[in-house]
């Protein structure tokens, strides 16, 4: 079955653990970013796994190709699914990024280095008007989704909304891991290029992360099952 990831943004171990055992959601795919990475450190990924989580460990690294190699090589050691690095950062970083993780890792571990291309809360006037990149996002996505592929990525973080064209040029195994996920009636928050699960479903996506969505919900474990079944099943007749 295809994963989602939770974002677990929460401040420390103990408001996380909290919140899964509340919740019921023990064992579920999550998504550790740097909030709770920086304060808790490698032990909380131990945690994790020892609960039956897997892990994608989401800190975006972005620094000279040798500094994110000695990084990555520690990350590998920690054995998650799934570790991350901004594609911006160049074909040299993302290769000495693989070769790290690759170093790091276990023989035979199946963890997967992605590459965040275009963040889901940037839109065509940031890239332009802030950054001076005069490319729209999607050109701008999918050009780093190439870059990243041609370096060795194993797929890369993306919106729903850009995978069928990042299937098309890189080719359809290339994984496609996508943020962005908005239930009907949630607020966008800070994110712009939002789908629903049952939209990115159908784009094609290889797994989700969402956040916000479930975390801040009424009701959390309710609003994870439907996302879980919106993932699953797409949006039957009637759903609201
Ligand atoms: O709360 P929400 O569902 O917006 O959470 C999205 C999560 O995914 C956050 O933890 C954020 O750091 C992460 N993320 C993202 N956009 C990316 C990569 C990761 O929103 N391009």
């Amino acid at each position: 079955m295809k994963p989602i990831y939770l974002a677990l943004d929460f401040a420390d171990w103990q408001e996380t653990e909290l919140f899964i055992q509340s919740n019921h959601l023990q064992g579920v795919p999550v998504k550790v970013g740097m909030e709770l990475f920086y304060r808790e450190g490698p032990k909380v990924i131990e945690k994790l796994k020892d609960n039956g989580h897997s892990v994608f460990l989401d800190l975006k690294l972005h620094d000279i190709p040798n500094t994110v190699y000695r990084a990555m090589k520690n990350l590998g050691k920690l054995g998650v699914d799934l570790v991350n690095v901004h594609a911006w950062g160049g074909s040299d970083m993302i290769r000495a990024a693989k070769q790290g993780f690759l170093e790091g890792s276990r023989p035979g571990s199946d963890g997967k280095l992605i590459a965040v291309t275009v963040l889901t809360s940037m839109n065509t006037r940031i890239l332009s008007e802030e950054l001076g990149v005069p490319a729209g996002v999607d050109d701008a996505a999918l050009h780093l989704a190439v870059l990243a592929r041609d370096s060795g990525a194993d797929g890369v973080v993306c919106s729903p909304l850009e995978v069928p064209m990042i299937k098309r040029h890189c080719g359809f195994s290339f994984y496609t891991v996508t943020p962005g996920i908005r239930l009907k009636n949630d607020e966008d928050q800070d994110q712009q290029r939002i789908t629903s699960p049952a939209e990115a479903r159908e784009y094609g996506a290889d797994a989700l992360v969402i956040g916000r969505s479930v975390t801040r919900a009424f009701e959390p474990k309710r609003t994870y099952e439907k996302v879980v079944k919106e993932w699953n099943d797409g949006n039957e007749k009637g759903n609201s």
